[in-house]
């Protein structure tokens, strides 16, 4: 049968939860995108935005919204964020789900810590934490990258900018690890009460270092965040505890999938891997096309205070879910000329792997700063590192597009 006598994908088949969109998204995305581009979902409530012109319009309009108790009663926002359905007052979302004013006061405390020189200022830390971890496995000849490195680079990186002291950096990890179960919708119930645990634990203990920060402050993000005078309202002791869980989800799984996948399109290129050898300043413009090409985070919501319509005419319902596909936009052809060659020369690299507008993604140069002292630290250590096999599993969980596993052999064949 041909592709278009079959019906249009939609619901889980749009997600890592259903295990062929999970492996090759790209065709079900390019047949939308050519389709149906601003595609109505009916199983999940939510518009599925691909094209990069579409995604630009809603990304920049004013007044869009993010917050769930605002989206329709039946929208997926609701279902992905795990709002409570009687909308209980005490549900709080993290700042990602949060508008006007809120969010401008939330996003104006953090900036603070992300500002680029503060991000400039942490190289030489996050260096070091890099090559203490390449120290663990360097011996070995046969290794995990996604477990034994890209996954542990940045639970360290956010314990070190928060301030968290080194001799307790494994425990709070560990809590950080736990807690990231919260976005897999299918942990078994052991699993749950794993990350029960840990969230119980990291409250408490945020709790008696936030205290700890009032009184002596340091130059660490906690700091920041406990001392913050915006609009003459401080973080709450609760936003804080919903902040640090956030970072610790949103700013770990991205940059490990940026990690672990850009070893893998160099070592699976490896034309590209030896032009990058040989022309080492080409790294900035290899992370991004990295970005672009794998879109650690692959979607983002908004929803619109009113109807709106967008250039070519489809009709968007106000407080409907607009999921847009930021891994579609990023192999949109009419922005990215051979979408799925990987090119670390390309010329336009202006991906929407972070997002855009009011909502753009607070972390970006950490990230950037975090996969190139990592990829540069493999590759300099690791010459001649060379994949096990072929094969690359993702993981089943919704929004993020990161590798499972990862095995090498360090020292080549
Ligand atoms: C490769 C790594 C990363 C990717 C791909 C990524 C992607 C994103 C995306 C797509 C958004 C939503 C943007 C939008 O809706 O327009 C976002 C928001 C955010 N990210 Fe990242 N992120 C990464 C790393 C980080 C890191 C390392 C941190 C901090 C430690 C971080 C903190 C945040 C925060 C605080 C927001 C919310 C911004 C807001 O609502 O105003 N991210 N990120």
């Amino acid at each position: 049968m041909n592709d278009h006598d079959t019906p249009l994908p939609t619901g889980f088949k749009l997600t890592a939860l259903d295990e062929e969109f999970r492996a090759t998204p790209h065709p079900r995305l390019d047949r939308l995108r050519t389709e149906a581009p601003t595609f109505y979902d009916s199983s999940l409530n939510r518009y599925f935005l691909t094209k990069m012109k579409d995604l630009k319009t809603v990304l920049k309009a004013k007044g869009m919204r993010v917050d769930p108790r605002t989206s329709a009663p039946e929208s997926y926002t609701r279902l992905l964020t795990g709002m409570p359905a009687d909308g209980s007052n005490d549900y709080e979302p993290a700042i990602l789900f949060q508008d006007n004013p809120n969010h401008r006061r939330l996003r104006s405390i953090v900036a603070q810590a992300f500002s680029l020189r503060n991000v400039n200022a942490w190289e030489k830390r996050i260096t070091t934490i890099t090559h203490e971890i390449i120290d663990g496995f360097a011996q070995e000849t046969d290794i995990d990258l996604v477990v034994q490195f890209a996954e542990q680079l940045p639970f360290r990186v956010i314990a070190l900018i928060l301030g968290i002291p080194p001799s307790e950096h494994v425990e709070f990890c560990q809590w950080g690890k736990d807690i990231a179960l919260s976005l897999d919708p299918l942990r078994t119930p052991a699993q749950t009460k794993q990350m029960d645990h840990a969230a119980e634990k990291l409250q408490h203990y945020i709790g008696e270092l936030a205290q700890e920060r009032r009184s002596v402050p340091k130059g660490d993000l906690l700091t920041i965040l406990v001392n913050a005078e915006e609009d003459g309202a401080r973080l709450s002791v609760d936003e804080l505890i919903i902040m640090t869980k956030f970072l610790l989800t949103a700013g770990t799984l991205t940059v490990a999938s940026l990690i672990s996948s850009g070893i893998y399109l160099l070592l699976s290129n490896t034309e590209q891997l030896q032009k990058l050898k040989n022309n080492p300043e080409l790294m900035p413009n290899a992370i991004e096309e990295m970005l672009r090409c794998i879109s650690p985070a692959t979607e983002t919501q908004r929803h619109c205070p009113h109807d709106m319509t967008l250039e070519g005419g489809e009709k968007l319902e106000a407080g409907k879910t607009i999921c847009i596909s930021l891994l579609a936009a990023n192999h949109d052809p009419d922005t990215f000329p051979h979408p799925d060659h990987f090119d670390i020369e390309r010329k336009n690299t202006k991906h929407v792997s972070f997002g855009d507008g009011e909502h753009f993604c607070l972390g970006a140069q950490l990230a950037r700063l975090e996969g190139r002292i990592a990829l540069q630290a493999l590759l300099e250590r690791f010459p001649n590192m060379s994949l096990q096999d072929d094969t690359t599993t993702y993981s089943g969980l919704p929004v993020f597009r990161t590798l499972q596993t990862l095995p090498l052999k360090l020292q080549g064949a």
